[in-house]
């Protein structure tokens, strides 16, 4: 992998900053992620000691091009000064007139955040005019949203073709860590891969066998796997049009000669609500309308003596249905064999890091990504508009 440019690479003293941050962490006018705010810090901090003026921009939600009232921004703008220390300006709109102003007599050391760019049908298009009025606020662009560098969008390489740009130091702290798990993870390297669908993740299942010793598959990605091994699955989620892929990575694996292990036993329950509590049974002991919601303790004992053996492990996808706590134990065990390892520990983002924050375990770990679609793409070996245009030329 390439290099990219740093914030050592350019020209920052007393610069205007555009700075692209995620802070898609406001669902129904309420933060539910702190965890990418906090992210956004270090990059602020450098910033502010470089004596640069910060003009925040960001995305939150998909509103598609229209104001979402629910949607907006201003309880991280309420959040900021909390965190940082110092005020936060926040403009209720990313461009027009009021922001030309407010960014025209920003000084050393202020901040002003910006309302969310997808109320504007530019941000997604990648609309050269939206880009240029982005653009024109500023005198540099740092890129920090690693969760949105996957994105073609104005703010994430419209802008960057406009002004002098480097990665923040977020993005710099991702990319080096998946650039180490692809091409020198320190072995045995082994990837626990779990989440809904195969469908989500084929990219990364099919990739990844170049990269590891030993895959581990959890969550109710599983239950096709284990369908395409004959397994009677009853009334689990399974994708049966994915059986042939199930097999494909499975044959990849023995072929390759990597470690590919399925759960041997699983929490079945009627239905997700269901007050009775939930049974444990074998993968063939599965009975009429069982669902599996989670992994069981044998499957567990299995997955923690590969992960102790280990000396990398990346984790991307909850192994049962973690929101509930009852289902969530495969998890929280996951979680908690990889931080008592003496293996380099990578969680990949959305839901799986959000339940290791959420356990208040993130510190723990040697990394959290910020990125769940991103890191995805990253790992599945794809080119990302967001780091292509931020490579050193
Ligand atoms: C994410 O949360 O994965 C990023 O913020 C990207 O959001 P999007 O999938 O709506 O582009």
């Amino acid at each position: 992998m390439q290099n990219l440019t740093t914030l050592k690479d350019i020209d920052l003293e007393n610069k205007k900053v555009l700075l692209r941050v995620d802070y898609n962490v406001v669902t129904d006018g309420k933060i539910t992620d702190e965890f990418r705010v906090r992210a956004s810090l270090p990059t602020i901090d450098y910033l502010i000691k470089k004596n640069c003026s910060i003009i925040l921009i960001s995305h939150n939600g998909r509103p598609e091009g229209k104001v979402v009232e629910s949607m907006s921004l201003r309880p991280v703008a309420r959040l900021l000064p909390r965190l940082l220390g110092r005020d936060v300006t926040f403009i209720d709109e990313c461009t027009g007139d009021e922001v030309q102003q407010e960014a025209e007599f920003l000084r050393a050391g202020d901040i002003m955040l910006l309302e969310n760019l997808r109320f504007n049908p530019g941000e997604e298009k990648n609309d050269s005019g939206f880009a240029k009025e982005l653009a024109s606020l500023a005198e540099v662009y740092v890129d920090d949203a690693f969760a949105a560098i996957h994105r073609a969008h104005a703010s994430t390489v419209g802008v960057a073709k406009l002004l002098p740009h480097a990665a923040g130091l977020l993005v710099q702290k991702e990319y080096d860590t998946f650039e180490m798990l692809m091409e020198k993870p320190k072995r045995p390297y082994t990837a626990v891969i779990g989440g809904a669908k195969i469908s989500d993740k084929l990219g990364i299942l099919k990739e990844i066998l170049n990269h590891v010793d030993a895959l581990l598959i959890g969550g109710a990605m599983a239950n096709t796997f284990l369908l395409a091994k004959g397994h009677n699955m009853r009334s689990s989620k399974v994708e049966k049009d994915k059986l042939k892929e199930a097999l494909s990575i499975m044959r990849k694996a023995q072929t390759k000669k990597i470690k590919l292990l399925l759960p041997v036993d699983l929490v079945v329950s009627k239905s997700v609500d269901d007050k009775n509590k939930p049974k444990t049974v074998n993968t063939d002991g599965l009975q009429a309308g069982d669902i599996a919601l989670d992994l069981g303790p044998k499957t567990m004992d299995l997955f923690n003596s590969v992960i102790s053996e280990s000396k990398t492990v990346f984790w991307n996808g909850t192994l049962g249905i973690a929101e509930l706590p009852k289902f969530a134990k495969a998890s929280s065990s996951m979680a908690h064999s990889m931080i008592s390892s003496d293996a380099k520990t990578i969680v990949g983002g959305g839901d799986t890091a959000a339940f290791v924050d959420k356990a208040e375990l993130e510190s723990h770990f040697s990394f959290v990504s910020t990125g769940g679609g991103a890191s995805l793409q990253l790992l599945a070996g794809n080119k990302l508009p967001g780091i292509e245009i931020l490579l050193r030329k």
